[in-house]
This record gives structure tokens, C-alpha cells and sequence, in this order.
């Protein structure tokens, strides 16, 4: 229903002293004074939080788990450990041995006290998540079951209550999701697919279930399948025609603005709120919002425009001039302005809600258009693109992948997050992609991107499978999809949606492979992946681009009059043309630093290799007996390709992970053969992350070069970002938030200005370029040295004057593999620069530098010498000094003892006995009530490798 209430007041304030192209009439009255008058007298819905209540977990049908005590927010494993029932379930094999309380059934049951038992008076239940088949009883009486951990889940219960003789109790009982998706996927008629199209990792049947697909198991990740209330649950009580807010969209985009397209960036603002609440909103109901910047300034408010009530939602628009607020960029492109904005809902001279989100003015756009002939004429390859632009700008996306941070989402914290996004930011990223099989990320999570400028390519969590498509499953999917995207809408870091993870790329590929010419497969996506999800974001915002599968070669036709405005590309390529994005795995590592078996396309969202994580992670898991490479604990923690499953039994899956990262090891760099045994596991772990960081940083380099090739390459985010626990796996930071050596090299190869060398490995050419992602010219020096590995300087330094363009690449040095002055054998070449620019936003003209090393990859055909380290800490800088005194230190890592939180401004570099004493920076996040810790520190490189 539309109904125009009034003549929109439209009131419009500025945060700037005067508006040049002031678009709207003056205010007649201040809405800000209106709001200020109070009318706001109707009596508050009463909110109830279930966290307050004693809960108790018991496990119908097994007598050793009865009444102990539970939690809400929480999940069984965490109630059973806290209580002493289970031991933690992430040390050791516990992965393993706890799969019966995955195979078990869990109730949680709590008294709710203190309830207002006054007429008129309506009572709710509200669940933020439940993970996820529950059956709920309230006073005895079965009030509703679900299967959707991803939805929010409200009953009213007004009646229950009303009759219920005493204390009502709330009963949640939960059903083992392993058992239950098994039911499904016996039930007859029940859809299946070409056997190899799903993959399992643990428990099969996970696309049966809208529950976290990686708690069936991943390659990274232990299979606990958690039941429990996962996130805030709430008793609501409402007076008589009371609401309540249970959901706030909000959409700020540019007037005229289309989703996937870039918009007009001189037009106006809109902002379009939709409020969803419990409780009937009246037909004659109005809105008001009030935009307040951080220095609590109002810079805007008014009734918004164009208002429709449906039952129990209340949307309304009000344009904001483009000039009015400033706008929100990510980390290192600009400042990341945010605001208040207050939004009423009134019905006459009454208040009956309001609610606050935290904003922010940004467009953000996945630019898939085709190539233009402007761009053509640039020397850029036809096709599409496939980049993101901030704010009407191109800009380089430098990133990785964003896993569950935990398997156990309710012991994952603001603290946890804001160290390891903290952790994002200090290595130059602007971009994570949130992987699909988990879950949507809380508003906290967005809340702190949002601060720090971390731009959340979000996903709907659908990965490695196909769906089922019969009708009660979409219907399911469908409240879900638009309950997430009306819930997140508002953060400016949202980057974009895509519909689920390595769908076209693989699982289409996988059905077509094993089922030749059947385009069931197909349909079928699409029904699900543009048929449902699609109008679920275009529906809801017009500021959020989609994609229907994280890895695509974008659409043929983008055509908003048509139903479903998208129809995709898939492989239908013209030759010479680029496309989509790319997703890069080869765990043969004889090829790792060959160039040309890098994918050539517009953007990296994937690519990687796994490594052991450090000693000191290890010992938090592992009994001291277990602390060796190939323990059988240690390989049955590896998930890396269990086919079909990994269990006690086929051990053997475990260790093909094990051995490709040994012989990646073994193949480039000397390895450790030392006595003491824990030194060398801990040698072992260290030389397993130097191949990771080794072979991300090649790709990583490739990528961003190809920012100034045909292919205008625009974003490279590595596989993965973090640990959701102690294994061996891709992630660059460890599950306490250790950095892994990955993470500093990545740190460092995301610095605006870098500087690499290219060996193309068929013509034998070698090559030297600078690459900046500023957004204007930056010009400088690189400085071309060859050294041997005693530090002697073998010739005068070459310098090179450059100048590298906007998202740009230039060559400064070109070379043949045979014609090189010296041997790479005993020989290597330290490549430098010096530049001056500015950052995008920035006034300031800023100094740049970046090194990096010519080497052969094999370090392990070098004759290293001891390179005599020297390490020292600075108690009132806070700084460590190294030195190398004799010869060259290759791969030098400083090593933080366990317990010990925080990261070296740089580390994992070479250091030449030329360089002297060089300075190395440290932030301490956590010493762990260890204060001398700075004593703890050590130091190796590549040399202590070849150390009995
Ligand atoms: C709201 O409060 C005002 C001022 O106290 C009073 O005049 C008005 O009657 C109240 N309205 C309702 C509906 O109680
Ligand atoms: C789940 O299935 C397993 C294996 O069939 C069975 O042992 C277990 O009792 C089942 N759990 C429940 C709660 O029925
Ligand atoms: C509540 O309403 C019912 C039915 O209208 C009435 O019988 C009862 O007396 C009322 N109770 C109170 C406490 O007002
Ligand atoms: C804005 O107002 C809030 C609430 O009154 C207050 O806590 C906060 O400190 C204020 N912020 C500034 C920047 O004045
Ligand atoms: C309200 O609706 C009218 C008519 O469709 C439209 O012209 C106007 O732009 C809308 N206002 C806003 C703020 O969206």
C-alpha cells in the first residue's frame, strides 16, 4: 500500500556553512526541534535479553548430560567444555573424538521471569540466530520448530503466556544436524547429483542444511557441527499498538543509481530506510530521520518522502545533497567519515519507535561492463571488466580471504576482531573476501570494516555444492537472503554480494563433466543463485553490485527490464578477449615460480598454498609428545584433500597435504636437520611458511603488475587471511593472531610503490618494473645493485629514473636469464626504490621505498656462510635492532615467544652486512602477563637451516 501522508517536509540542513546548489526549499519547520519537542511518550516495548536467564543444557536420551549449566549466546561444545563434560574440543584429536556430541540432540531450557502479565500486553520471542533444527516449546506448548541458523526467527506468544499458570520456561531443543541432513537426504524423491559435484570434507549432506557449511568440515577447518542459540535472543513485550525494531534497512546511493552500474557521482544522495518491526505499523504512520556527524553536529534531518506501509514494515526516501557529507573511503584511499542517523517512526503526535544505524556516503560498484573503446584505445584487451570502483574511482584491491574466525562463532569477539583487522590494516589491505560457507558476518564485524576501511566483499553462504531447488527450500532461502541484506545494508564497508563460493568455475564445470549435455545443473543454479538471490539484493538496495558465484566471467547482458535484469556469460568467450576473475591453485610446486602458469584475468579473488603454522601455535594444541612433523595428531590435523573424508583410518589422506609441503621445502631451500628435536619442528613449520610467502609473493607481484598490462588486472586477494584453529592451512595469520611469515611478506608486496623482478620462463627474459596503485603519477629512482652472498658489492649500482602513472606499472630494467653480469648461483641483485607522490585523498607529497631481492628460487643450491646475527632490543624506543656482521642473511625472521601478541613493522627480509644496524619496529598487543618478553625473542635466517 502507498500512501502519501503529508507534503514531505523535506528538510534539509547541511554540514556545510552554505550550499551553493542547494536543491530543496528551506525548512518551514526544524524537524530537528520537532523531534526535540517530545512527543516521545508512547511506553518502550520491554526487552527482556535471554542472556539474563539461567539456562540449563541437557542431552534428552543420555543420562550423563542432564542440567548443566548453559549459556545463551552459546553452543553445546562451549556449555560441556566450560562445565568440565567435554574436554577443549581443539586440542589434539578432539576433532575426532567429540563427533558424538555432533550426533547427539542438545535442549536448552530456562525459566523467563519478570514478565509484565498486563492486559493488552503482547510478548514475543525473538531469535537472532538459532544453529539451527530446533523444535521450541514456551510453557509446555510447542510454539515453532526451524532450520535456518541464518535467519531471525520471531513468534508471538501473547497466548501461550496469557494462559501459562506459573513462571513460563522456554525450551530449545536442538536436533543433531548431522543426523537430520542424512533424514533429508534419504527422503524420497529427494534431489541428487553426479556423485563428486559435492565436496565433502567430514559429514556429507551439508547442502541439505542452511547451517555453516564448514562445520561439516573444510580443508581448514575441524568438523564440530555446534548446536546452539549462536547469537542475542530476546523476550519482547509490547504495550497495546506497540512496535518494535526488529531490522533496519538502510541505502544510501546516488539518485538514479542501478546496481552493478556505475552511478551519475553529482547526483544527490538518497536514503531510503525500511523499518521492520514487531507489532503492526498504523497505515497514517510517518518517518523522520536525523543525520549526525561523529562531532554529534546534525547536518541533516526531515520526514522522509514517498512512505508505504505493509503490515509490518514502514519504508520511506528523502534525497540529501551530493555536496552535503563527506564521503567514506577505505584504508589508504581517504578517510573513513561515518555518521549517525536517527530514524523515527511517528503516527500523530506520537513516537513509536526509533532506532540508530551508523552510516556512511560512499558508492562502491563491481564494474562489469564491457570494454569500451576508450579503454580499447588505452591497450587494453576486449571483454569485460571486472574491478571495483570507490566512489566513482578505480582503485587497486589488495586483500585476502576472510574465513570463520573460530568454529565456536560465539567466543568470537570485538577484541578478536579488531586485533586481527588491526593486523589487515597495518598490511596495507583494503579488501576481504567474507568466504561463503561460513556465516553472515555479525554487525560488529562490519561495524570495526567499517571504522577501519575495510571493504567486506560479503557472500551468501552456499559453496562447493549445488543447492536443492524444490520450493520450500528457496522459500527458506529467500527470508534469509533478505533478512541478511536488509540487516547489512547500512555499513559502508559492504562491498558487494555475491551468491556463494567457486559455483561457475567449478561446481558447474564439475556437473558438466560428469554429466555431459544435461543442462539440468545449470537451471537449476540459476533458479537459486539469480532467480531468488539476485531480486533479494536488487529488491532491497541499489547500492550493492551482485554476482552470482565469487569466481565469474561476469554477464552477457545487464538489462533492467527484464525480470531478472542478469543473464550470465559462463564460457562463452571470444578468443583474445579477457573476462572474469580468477581462482589459482597448483600444489606442484616444480612449476611455483613459473609465471606463465599464473592465470591472466581482470582480478585474483583466490589463490594459495598451505603451510605449518609456528611451534608456539602448535603447543597450544598438541601434547609436548605430538610435537613433530609427521605425528600421526599433526597429520590428521592436516585437511587438505582427505578424499571422501578424512578419518583415523585413512590416514594416508592426511599426508598428501604433509608431503607437498615438504617437497615444496625441499625444493627450494636447504631444510633443517637439526639434533634437538623441537628446534627442528619448529625449523620445519618456519621453512614450510617461507614457501608459502615465497610463492604468494610471485603471484601477488604478477597480479599487480598486470594493473598496467592488457589484461588492467585490479585486485588480488590471497587464500587466507586467518586460522579458525591450530593446522596446517593457507591462512597468513595464526588462530591466536600470530603472523605467519605470509603475512608480513604480504604486508610488504601491498605497499603502494613496489618494485620486482619477472623471469618470463619461456623466452628466458628477465625483467625489472615498478608498480603503484596511487591514483596519480609518483616519480623516483630504482637502484639496481648485484651482490655476492658475502655482502660484497660486485659493480656500481645502477640508478634508473622513473616515472610510473596512475594504477600504472613501468619498466626499469630488462635482461636475459643467460646473459646476466654474475652468477645467480653466488650471486643475487638487490633491486631498491625511492619515489615521491601522494596518496589518493591526500594533500601531502609522500616518500616511498621498496626493495626486493633477484635470487634463484632454488636457495638451496647457495653456498650460505654464517651471516653473524646481531639482535637487540631497545627498551626506550621499543624498537629491535639487527645486524648481519659477517655475510648475508637470507629470509631473516624474528621469532616472538609464545604468549606474546604483536607484530615487527617489517620481518622475513634478507639483510646485507652493508646495511648496518637496521631498526625494526615493534607493536606489542598482548605480552600474556609476560613482561620480559622482549628477552624471549630470537632470531635465524635460511643459514640456520644448514646447522646441525
Ligand atoms: C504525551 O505527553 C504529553 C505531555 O506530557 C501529554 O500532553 C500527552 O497527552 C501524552 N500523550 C499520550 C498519548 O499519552
Ligand atoms: C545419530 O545417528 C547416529 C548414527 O546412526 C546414532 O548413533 C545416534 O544415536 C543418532 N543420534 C540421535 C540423537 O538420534
Ligand atoms: C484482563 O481482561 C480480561 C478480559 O477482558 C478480564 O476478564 C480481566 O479481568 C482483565 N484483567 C486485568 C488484570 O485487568
Ligand atoms: C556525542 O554524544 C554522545 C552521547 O551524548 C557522547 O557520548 C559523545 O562523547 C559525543 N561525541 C562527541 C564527539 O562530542
Ligand atoms: C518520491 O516519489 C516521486 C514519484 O515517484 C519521485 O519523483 C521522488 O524522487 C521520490 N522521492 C524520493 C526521495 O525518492
Amino acid at each position: 500500500m502507498l500512501s502519501f501522508l503529508q507534503q514531505p517536509l523535506a528538510l534539509l540542513a547541511s554540514c556545510l556553512p552554505f550550499l551553493p546548489s542547494m536543491k530543496f526549499p528551506s525548512p518551514s519547520i526544524s524537524t530537528a526541534a520537532l523531534l526535540a519537542s517530545s512527543h516521545v511518550n508512547v511506553t518502550a516495548a520491554k526487552v527482556f535479553d535471554l542472556s539474563d536467564a539461567k539456562w540449563t543444557l541437557t542431552s534428552p536420551g543420555n543420562d550423563s548430560v542432564v542440567g548443566i549449566k548453559g549459556q545463551v549466546p552459546s553452543q553445546a561444545h562451549l556449555d560441556l567444555f566450560a562445565a568440565g563434560v567435554i574436554p577443549d574440543p581443539y586440542f589434539g584429536l578432539n576433532d575426532f573424538d567429540l563427533r558424538w556430541v555432533a550426533r547427539s540432540n542438545w535442549s536448552y531450557a530456562a525459566e523467563v521471569e519478570g514478565l509484565d502479565s498486563s492486559n493488552g500486553t503482547s510478548t514475543w520471542l525473538l531469535f537472532q540466530g538459532l544453529d539451527t533444527f530446533t523444535s521450541i516449546s514456551f510453557c509446555g506448548q510447542h510454539v515453532a520448530s526451524t532450520n535456518n541458523q541464518f535467519r531471525q526467527y520471531y513468534f508471538d506468544v501473547s497466548s501461550i503466556f496469557s494462559s501459562c499458570p506459573s513462571t513460563p520456561t522456554l525450551n530449545i531443543n536442538f536436533g543433531s544436524a548431522v543426523n537430520i541432513t542424512e533424514a533429508i537426504a534419504n527422503q524420497p524423491g529427494q534431489e541428487t547429483w553426479p556423485v563428486g559435484v559435492e565436496q565433502i570434507y567430514e559429514f556429507p549432506n551439508r547442502q541439505f542444511m542452511r547451517k555453516e557449511q564448514s562445520d561439516f568440515g573444510w580443508d581448514w577447518g575441524p568438523a564440530f557441527a555446534p548446536a546452539g542459540v549462536w547469537l542475542p535472543a530476546f523476550v519482547i513485550q509490547l504495550p497495546p499498538s506497540g512496535i518494535y525494531v526488529r531490522n533496519t534497512l538502510l541505502d544510501i546511493h546516488r539518485e538514479g543509481q542501478l546496481n552493478n552500474l556505475p552511478p551519475d557521482q553529482s547526483a544527490p544522495w538518497i536514503v531510503n530506510a525500511s523499518l521492520d518491526v514487531l507489532g503492526t505499523v498504523p497505515s497514517t504512520a510517518a518517518l523522520a530521520i536525523e543525520i549526525i556527524d561523529m562531532s554529534n553536529n546534525t547536518v541533516a534531518s526531515g520526514f522522509l518522502e514517498n512512505i508505504t506501509v505493509s503490515g509490518s514494515t514502514i519504508t520511506g526516501s528523502v534525497a540529501v545533497d551530493s555536496e552535503a557529507c563527506q564521503l567514506w573511503w577505505p584504508n589508504g584511499l581517504g578517510p573513513q567519515n561515518l555518521y549517525y542517523f536517527n530514524i523515527s517512526v511517528f503516527d500523530g503526535d506520537q513516537t513509536l519507535a526509533s532506532v540508530t544505524k551508523r552510516s556512511g556516503f560512499r558508492t562502491i560498484v563491481l564494474n562489469m561492463e564491457p570494454i569500451s573503446q576508450a579503454q580499447l584505445d588505452q591497450g587494453i584487451a576486449p571483454g569485460n571488466n571486472w574491478h571495483f570502483e570507490i566512489n566513482g574511482h578505480e582503485f587497486y584491491a589488495k586483500g585476502s580471504n576472510f574465513i570463520p574466525p573460530d568454529a565456536f562463532w560465539p567466543r568470537v569477539n570485538e577484541t578478536k576482531i579488531t586485533q586481527l583487522f588491526q593486523s589487515v590494516v597495518d598490511g596495507h589491505q583494503n579488501m576481504l573476501r567474507v568466504w561463503a560457507s561460513g556465516v553472515y558476518s555479525p554487525d560488529f564485524i562490519y561495524d570495526i570494516a567499517d571504522e577501519m576501511g575495510i571493504l567486506l566483499w560479503s557472500e551468501f553462504e552456499f559453496g562447493d555444492a549445488l543447492y536443492p531447488v524444490d520450493a520450500e527450500f528457496l522459500a527458506n532461502v529467500k527470508e534469509e537472503a533478505n533478512y541478511q541484506v536488509r540487516r547489512v545494508n547500512h555499513h559502508p564497508s559492504l562491498a558487494l554480494w555475491a551468491g556463494g563460493n567457486e559455483l561457475e568455475n567449478l561446481e558447474l564445470e564439475l556437473a558438466a563433466g560428469l554429466d555431459p549435455g544435461n543442462d539440468r545443473w545449470r537451471q537449476e543454479y540459476e533458479q537459486l543463485f539469480l532467480d531468488i538471490l539476485l531480486p533479494a539484493v536488487y529488491g532491497n538496495t541499489k547500492s550493492i553490485s551482485y554476482i552470482p558465484s565469487s569466481t565469474t566471467n561476469g554477464y552477457l547482458t545487464l538489462n533492467f527490464s527484464l525480470p531478472i535484469p542478469m543473464i550470465e556469460r559462463y564460457n562463452n568467450e571470444t578468443p583474445g578477449s579477457i573476462y572474469g576473475d580468477t581462482d589459482h591453485y597448483n600444489y606442484d610446486s616444480s612449476i611455483a615460480f613459473n609465471l606463465s602458469s599464473y592465470p591472466v584475468g581482470r582480478f585474483a579473488n583466490e589463490f594459495g598454498f598451505h603451510s605449518m603454522p609456528s611451534l608456539q601455535t602448535w603447543q597450544q594444541a598438541l601434547d609436548p609428545s605430538d610435537l613433530y612433523f609427521n605425528s600421526s595428531t599433526i597429520v590428521l590435523r592436516n585437511h587438505h584433500y582427505p578424499p571422501g573424508g578424512l578419518n583415523t583410518s585413512n590416514f594416508a589422506a592426511g599426508s598428501a597435504g604433509m608431503a607437498e609441503m615438504t617437497l615444496a621445502a625441499e625444493r627450494y631451500y636447504p631444510v633443517p636437520h637439526h639434533s634437538d628435536p623441537v628446534a627442528n619442528f619448529s625449523a620445519w613449520c618456519w621453512i614450510t611458511q617461507i614457501f608459502q610467502a615465497d610463492f604468494y609473493r610471485s603471484q601477488i607481484e604478477y597480479y599487480r603488475r598486470g594493473s598496467g598490462f592488457r589484461e588492467r588486472q585490479l585486485g588480488s586477494l590471497y587464500w587466507q587471511l586467518e586460522d579458525i584453529w591450530q593446522a596446517p592451512t593457507w591462512a597468513g595469520i595464526e588462530y591466536d593472531g600470530r603472523w605467519k611469515v605470509l603475512h608480513y611478506v604480504a604486508k610488504d608486496i601491498y605497499q603502494p610503490l613496489i618494485i620486482a623482478s619477472y623471469l618470463n620462463d619461456t623466452t628466458g627474459g628477465l625483467s625489472a618494473y615498478v608498480t603503484s596503485d596511487l591514483w596519480s603519477e609518483a616519480k623516483g629512482t630504482a637502484t639496481l645493485a648485484w651482490y655476492d652472498y658475502n655482502g660484497t658489492l660486485l659493480s656500481p649500482p645502477t640508478n634508473v629514473p622513473f616515472t610510473v602513472g596512475a594504477l600504472n606499472t613501468t619498466k626499469v630494467w630488462q635482461s636475459t636469464i643467460t646473459t646476466l653480469p654474475y652468477s645467480l648461483k653466488t650471486s643475487f641483485m638487490h633491486l631498491s626504490l625511492t619515489a615521491t607522490g601522494s596518496l589518493p585523498n591526500s594533500p601531502n607529497t609522500s616518500t616511498f621505498t621498496h626493495t626486493s631481492i633477484l635470487a634463484t628460487p632454488h636457495l638451496n643450491t647457495v653456498t650460505l656462510s654464517d651471516p653473524g646475527l646481531l639482535l637487540s632490543y631497545n627498551n626506550n624506543t621499543g624498537n629491535f635492532t639487527v645486524q648481519a656482521t659477517k655475510a648475508v642473511a637470507a629470509w631473516v625472521w624474528l621469532d616472538l615467544p609464545a604468549g606474546v601478541l604483536g607484530n615487527f613493522d617489517s620481518n622475513a627480509f634478507w639483510l646485507l652486512p652493508s646495511d648496518g644496524v637496521r631498526e625494526v619496529g615493534f607493536s606489542l598487543k598482548s605480552d600474556g602477563g609476560n613482561g620480559g618478553w622482549a628477552e624471549g625473542v630470537t632470531m635465524r635466517s635460511l643459514w640456520d637451516n644448514t646447522q646441525p
